[in-house]
């Protein structure tokens, strides 16, 4: 496995080895690994020549100064699982190699990304859709690799990637969850033990709420999901149950081929996200 720190380094190795008639995937993640990350390059590993994974936390979709700073940094046990899932060049960039000058570009991305994360944490979405856009950019990779437990993020890619004409297919991935269901996030580390145990009645609600759903309308759901959460000590933030597909809440079951309830809790200070696929 190849590290890689300077933008020019990674576009040479890359067009070299696409110029050997390598396909390329790319796995963008902000560090932290863990199993659901690499879940994401198994997958990424199987389905082309190339591994490519980005190591970034990307500082211009934090709206949250806090988190930013506090956001888990673990370069070297990250280094050691990528090399042991297979992953032949990790890109590790500095801010400045990034963004030498202020990135101002503004995405204009439509209801998918003005609805919840959208609405909660502004600039959010234009940050991801900053690096991502210069990631395919740099490395213009055949298949790019997203988890699903950012379920709204996956959407807005998409969005993104038709708006700049990129040629790649977004690959999304299931979410991993811990024994207990709790959905892996590099963010659970900061979870006191008392949280910790609170935390997996989010998946459990979500869980449960899909047979509930079979009797009940979306309206009845939703309390449900928010009533059985906040029971277990912790704040819904909001439960919106939405179209997969446009993100858009639906009020009938009927009114979207696909649906999924997106959720985000605050589980003591630690903001925690989750989604369950109902069609
Ligand atoms: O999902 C993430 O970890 C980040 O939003 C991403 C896609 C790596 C962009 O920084």
């Amino acid at each position: 496995m190849r590290t890689i720190n300077s933008v020019s380094e990674l576009k040479d190795t890359v067009k070299m080895l696409k110029s050997q008639g390598k396909s390329v995937g790319l796995v963008p993640t902000m560090g932290a690994l863990h199993e659901g990350h690499i879940s994401l390059v198994t997958r990424c590993r199987k389905e082309n020549d190339v591994v490519v994974v980005s190591v970034f936390v990307n500082p211009t979709q934090f709206n949250n100064k806090e988190d930013l700073r506090t956001y888990p940094r673990t370069e070297e046990a990250d280094k050691r699982l990528l090399e042991a899932a297979g992953c032949d060049v990790v890109f590790m960039p500095t801010v400045e190699e990034v963004y030498p000058e202020p990135d101002n570009r503004v995405f204009n991305l439509g209801p998918v990304a003005e609805v919840m994360e959208g609405a909660m944490r502004p600039g959010h979405f234009n940050g991801v859709a900053q690096i991502v856009s210069k990631l395919f950019m740099y490395v213009e990779p055949d298949r790019a690799y997203f988890g699903e437990k950012d379920f709204q993020q996956i959407a807005v890619i998409r969005e993104m990637v038709r708006q700049e004409g990129f040629r790649l297919e977004i690959v999304p991935c299931p979410i991993v969850r811990e024994a207990d269901g709790l959905a892996k996030s590099s963010r659970n580390v900061r979870l006191t033990p008392e949280n910790r145990a609170k935390a997996p009645a989010i998946a459990k609600a979500l869980m449960e709420s899909v047979e509930y759903a079979k009797t009940h309308t979306v309206a009845e759901t939703h309390d449900k999901v928010v009533e059985q959460i906040t029971a277990a000590g912790m704040e819904v933030e909001y439960y919106q149950i939405v179209d997969s597909l446009t993100m858009q809440a639906v009020e009938n079951w009927d009114d979207a081929p696909h649906i999924n309830g997106c959720v985000t809790v605050y589980c003591g200070d630690v903001r925690l996200i989750d989604n369950i696929a109902y069609k």
